[in-house]
């Protein structure tokens, strides 16, 4: 049996390393996915894996700085697959220049809530009265374990972008239930995608970041794929309002 049948999913940054797994495994549980992002190409493979794994993908191309994009996106989306049950805003930005508050760079900050947060109110806006249409469904937001625990090598735009999806997903999660959206957040601790690992440039500093893993590894975009595709089927039907850290116990690690 699967998870997601029948299910229309529209998943942001869908080119990217965890967008890419998560479309793969909403497709894989029996939902037919838009692929959004600002590189073509890149949706255009993730639509091309999901179809030739026996799935079924459209890729659109939408910067999702951009409100008439984002509209365009959605509604798109819900003419092509016949409706939205399901929004996943994975699209987010990270930058090496991001640091300490200390040294915060206003242009930086900006830039960075320009995609992670308001990509995900400009996308929620749109997408919120299609999935309502459909008679209730689910919205995923990306937030990230740096949303609640400080980091010795701060990365503080990010952070903020991520605490502020945290507590906009309660928010989100309050007003929409009435229209029976569930909205939910996942925070995860490092995947080992190509741009978190240049974080590790020697195997020394991997090892001693490691360390904090009772796991022994940093995660997988499968990993969080298959939350994403949990937290948005109907066997979540009760969980609301949550952010969920899923960080292979790092957490809970005081070292
Ligand atoms: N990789 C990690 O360790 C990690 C940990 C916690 C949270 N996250 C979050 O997970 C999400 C996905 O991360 P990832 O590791 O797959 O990153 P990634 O860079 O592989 O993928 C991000 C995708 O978003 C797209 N994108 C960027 N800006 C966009 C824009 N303006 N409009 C539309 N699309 C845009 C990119 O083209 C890319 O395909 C992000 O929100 C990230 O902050 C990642």
């Amino acid at each position: 049996m699967t998870t997601l049948p029948t299910k229309r999913a529209l998943v942001t940054g869908g080119g990217g390393a965890i967008g890419r797994a998560s479309s793969l495994i909403f497709a894989r549980e029996g939902a037919r996915v838009a692929v959004v992002d600002v590189s073509l190409d890149a949706a255009a493979e993730t639509a091309r894996l999901v179809n030739r794994a026996g799935g079924e993908a459209i890729p659109l191309v939408a910067d999702v700085r951009d409100d008439a994009q984002a509209a365009r996106a959605v509604d798109e989306a819900a003419v092509r697959l016949g409706g939205i049950d399901v929004l996943f805003n994975n699209a987010g930005i990270m930058s090496h220049e991001d640091r300490s508050v200390l040294d915060g760079d206003e242009e930086l900050w900006r830039e960075i809530h320009d995609v992670n947060l308001f990509g995900t109110m400009r996308f929620s806006k749109h997408a919120a009265p299609h999935i309502e249409a459909a008679g209730g469904g689910a919205i995923v937001n990306m937030s990230s374990f740096l949303a609640v625990l400080g980091c010795s090598a701060p990365q503080d735009a990010y952070t903020a972008s991520k605490g502020a999806i945290a507590s906009l997903t309660r928010s989100m999660a309050v007003q929409l239930g009435p229209r029976q959206i569930r909205v939910n957040a996942l925070a995860p601790g490092p995947i080992a995608t190509a741009h978190v690992e240049q974080f590790f440039p020697d195997p020394e500093a991997r090892s001693l970041r490691l360390a904090r893993f009772p796991l022994g590894r940093f995660g997988r975009p499968e990993d969080v794929g298959e939350l994403a595709c949990f937290v948005a089927s109907d066997a979540a039907s009760w969980l609301t309002g949550q952010v969920i850290v899923l960080d292979g116990g790092s957490s809970c690690n005081y070292l």
